[in-house]
Order: C-alpha cells, then sequence, then structure tokens
C-alpha cells in the first residue's frame, strides 16, 4: 500500500479519514502489505486525534472482513446472546453467567481470551480445570451449544486477525486506552462471532482500562452505536473495579468462587453481578420475559440446583473435571494480616492483580506459562470493619519466599480508615 504515510499525516493532523481508506488500511496491514511500524504511528495519531463514530465504525467494520464470520443463531436456529467484559481484576463472571443462563434454557456460545497485564483471562481460568479443551473447532463448538447449551472456548484463528495484530501492536506502543480503539477492538470480534443481542460488562475503577464514569460512559455509547449500526441489540452494565471483583484473584481460586456461587453460596458483590447480567442476557434473548422475571429465573436457577447441574454438563463436555477436588492447590497457604483497626476504604485492584501475577497467576512476558494454583483471596472487602490482627487476605504460592512477598504487596494494597466508606454498590449505571 504505498500512501499509509499520507493517512498517518493526514490523521496526525487532525483530519477525518473516508470509510474506504481507512477499510484499505486495515485490510493491507492484516494481509502485511502495512508495517507495523506505519500502523504504531498511526494508532499514535488516532490516540491523540481521535476517531469520530463514523471512523471508529468503518475501522470496526474493515476488522471484521480481515477474517472469518460466525452466524450463530442461523446454525442454532435461536435468537443468540453473548457478554463480554472490558476486563478486570478477580472477574470470572462469564464462567458464571453462561450456567446459568444456559439452565434457564438460553444457549450461551462464547469466545473468551487471555490475561493480559494485570487482568486474567477466561481461557487461563478454564485451564485450571484438569482435562479441559478451550480448542474446539467450529463445528464441535456448534455442536456443543447445540446439544449441552454452552461452550466457552478460545477465539478461532480467522475470527478477527486484525485485531489479534492491532491489539499486540497498542500493548507495547502505549495506545490501548483510546474508547474508538477499545470499542473497535470488542464490537469487530464480537459482531464477527454471531450473537444477536450483546451484554457489555463496561469495568470503571482503579483496575480498569476506564478510570473514571465519564470514559466508560463514553465507552458505552460508542459500542451501543457500533453495535446498532450491525444490527445488533446492546446492553452495557458499568460497574465497580475499584477493588477486586468478588474474592478470589487467582485462575484455580477463581473457579472454586464460580462453584460456591453457583451454589449460591458466593460473595455478595459478584453474586449481584451475576444475577444482575443473567437478568438482562435473559430478557434480551427469544424466552420472552422482562429483566424482573429474567433476575427472579436466574436465582431459581442457583436455589435449584440447575445452574450447577449446567457447569457440571458443560465442563464435562469440553473434556474437563468438574469437581472442586480435582482443581489444584497450591503448597503454601499464608494468611495477611491486618496491622491497625479500621473500616477498607479501598483494595487497589491493580496492586492486587500484579502481585497475583508475581505470583505466577499472570504472564510477564507472552512466552510465561501459569501456575493455576496460586493467587489471592481479599476476604476483607471495602467497608468492612477490621480489627488489628484480624485476617484482611489468603496468599495462595508455590514457595514461602513468593509468599512472603505477596503478603507484604497485599498488606500494601488496603487502604484502612477511620470511617465507613460511601457504600457502592457493583453496578453503578445501565445504560441501554
Ligand atoms: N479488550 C479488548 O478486547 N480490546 C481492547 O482494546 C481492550 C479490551
Amino acid at each position: 500500500m504505498g500512501h499509509a504515510a499520507e493517512l498517518i499525516r493526514r490523521k496526525r493532523d487532525g483530519e477525518q479519514l473516508g470509510r474506504a481508506e481507512l477499510s484499505e488500511l486495515v485490510l493491507a496491514y492484516a494481509r502485511g502489505e502495512v508495517p507495523d511500524y506505519q500502523m504504531a504511528a498511526f494508532c499514535m495519531a488516532v490516540f491523540f486525534k481521535g476517531l469520530n463514530g463514523e471512523e471508529t465504525f468503518a475501522l470496526t467494520e474493515a476488522m471484521i472482513r480481515s477474517g472469518e464470520t460466525i452466524d450463530l443463531g442461523s446454525a442454532l436456529g435461536r435468537k443468540v446472546v453473548d457478554k463480554h467484559s472490558t476486563g478486570g481484576v478477580g472477574d470470572k463472571t462469564s464462567l458464571a453467567v453462561g450456567p446459568v443462563v444456559a439452565a434457564c434454557g438460553v444457549p450461551f456460545g462464547k469466545m473468551s481470551g487471555r490475561g493480559l497485564g494485570h487482568t486474567g483471562g477466561t481461557l487461563d481460568k478454564l485451564e485450571s480445570i484438569p482435562g479441559f479443551r478451550v480448542e474446539l473447532s467450529k463445528e464441535e463448538f456448534l455442536d456443543q451449544v447445540r446439544e449441552v447449551g454452552l461452550a466457552i472456548i478460545g477465539q478461532t484463528a480467522d475470527l478477527v486477525p486484525a485485531d489479534k495484530l492491532l491489539y499486540g501492536l497498542r500493548d507495547v506502543t502505549a495506545t490501548v486506552d483510546n474508547v474508538s480503539l477499545i470499542a473497535a477492538s470488542i464490537m469487530s470480534k464480537k459482531i464477527a462471532a454471531g450473537a444477536d443481542a450483546i451484554v457489555l460488562d463496561v469495568k470503571v475503577g482503579d483496575g480498569a482500562f476506564m478510570k473514571t464514569i465519564e470514559d466508560a460512559r463514553e465507552l458505552a455509547h460508542m459500542m451501543l452505536e457500533l453495535g446498532k449500526q450491525a444490527g445488533r441489540e446492546v446492553v452495557c452494565v458499568l460497574t465497580d473495579m475499584d477493588q477486586p471483583l468478588g474474592q478470589a484473584v487467582g485462575n484455580a481460586l477463581e473457579i472454586r468462587e464460580t462453584i460456591a456461587t453457583l451454589r449460591g453460596e458466593g460473595p455478595p458483590d459478584f453474586t449481584e453481578l451475576v444475577l444482575d447480567a443473567s437478568a438482562h442476557l435473559l430478557a434480551l434473548s427469544d424466552l420472552g420475559v422482562d429483566e424482573g422475571e429474567g433476575r427472579a429465573r436466574a436465582v431459581a436457577a442457583v436455589e435449584d440446583g440447575s445452574a450447577f447441574a449446567m457447569y457440571e454438563r458443560w465442563i464435562a463436555a469440553q473434556g474437563g473435571d468438574p469437581a472442586e477436588a480435582a482443581l489444584p492447590s497450591a503448597p503454601v497457604v499464608t494468611e495477611v494480616h491486618a496491622n491497625g483497626e479500621g473500616f477498607v476504604r479501598s483494595i487497589g485492584a491493580v496492586d492486587i492483580g500484579m502481585s497475583a501475577l508475581r505470583l505466577g497467576a499472570g504472564r510477564q512476558t507472552k512466552a510465561d506459562t501459569i501456575d493455576h494454583a496460586v493467587g489471592i483471596r481479599c476476604l476483607k472487602k471495602r467497608g468492612d470493619a477490621v480489627g488489628a490482627g484480624d485476617v484482611l487476605a489468603e496468599v495462595h504460592a508455590r514457595d514461602d519466599a513468593s509468599a512472603k512477598r505477596a503478603e507484604a504487596e497485599v498488606l500494601e494494597a488496603y487502604d484502612l480508615g477511620r470511617e465507613v466508606p460511601q457504600p457502592r454498590s457493583i453496578v453503578l449505571e445501565t445504560i441501554d
């Protein structure tokens, strides 16, 4: 492609680019005809000058056209719903929402990603289950959604390959956190994966890409608009990521918390988010229920055991052992004790995420392997009263040295104050 430099210059100078121009640039990049250094310069120009709605849609469309698309609805003969989170610490929501929604009779077929930086990835969590296969062929995936009602797999290589390339580039050129680039990245994958209706969990706070509610709203509106233009129904829930979600951070620990939640014994904030997201998904589905009825059905699926039974069927269908006892456990488990008294004012989500990553729960470089057993359980959460010496958290580690380091990091991440902080619910806003 001859005029990439000209497009970079025009975007650098704040000009609007045409649909055909953006499409040509993205598709040429995906074919290897535009080098990384030019695309990196383009992303930086976008970072500073932004893309308007039309340009963002053109970028999204071009990214979708870089690979294959799946028509899940036609393949299943049903309206298909999907959910996505912008990424957080301790975010295992899809793992619990999938079984709840499927137990209510709505097929749930989802493609998920791996951990990135301080945020965990759904696939890494699932791989802590012995035998679980995240790589199914498209046919196996469709058969399983049809027969079991639920499948969660890794994104196939052919789905939006331009995003895979661009995301890797953005990650190392400080151009991830731009609203248009994030919206196009997420929505291209959701639209290509074929769901008719999508619930987007936009995380807000210290542990999220969007640090403020204003930025989260802007991203939500952008994604709603992209969905609308592609003929999809979208609901955005803006949720709190100023502390880790639930208690568990770390792969097998998060699977254990998912199991507890499906049995009705989960932490309150995580349980609330699972029920809220499930209610939206059921209301968007072809069941013909409103959100109130959707929530009642989600609650009933947990209470009558059908959500947990669906979890067991799903895990077994993908080759995994659904028994909690089959999950790996860390050899060293230690407690983090409060060195004063008061109320938990905040828990640094990034700090906890990074500490879990250093224990081995995430990757510091792409080539790292994950230790599925390790992680952190934040037993005290924002607003909880704490006495001196009380247990704030547990560290699950491979050895004593890494446990010691994590204990100090976790203690540092907890901020205690004299006054009870303002209560904040997990769902901050819903935009549709
Ligand atoms: N998640 C994505 O899939 N893409 C982004 O750009 C950010 C979060």
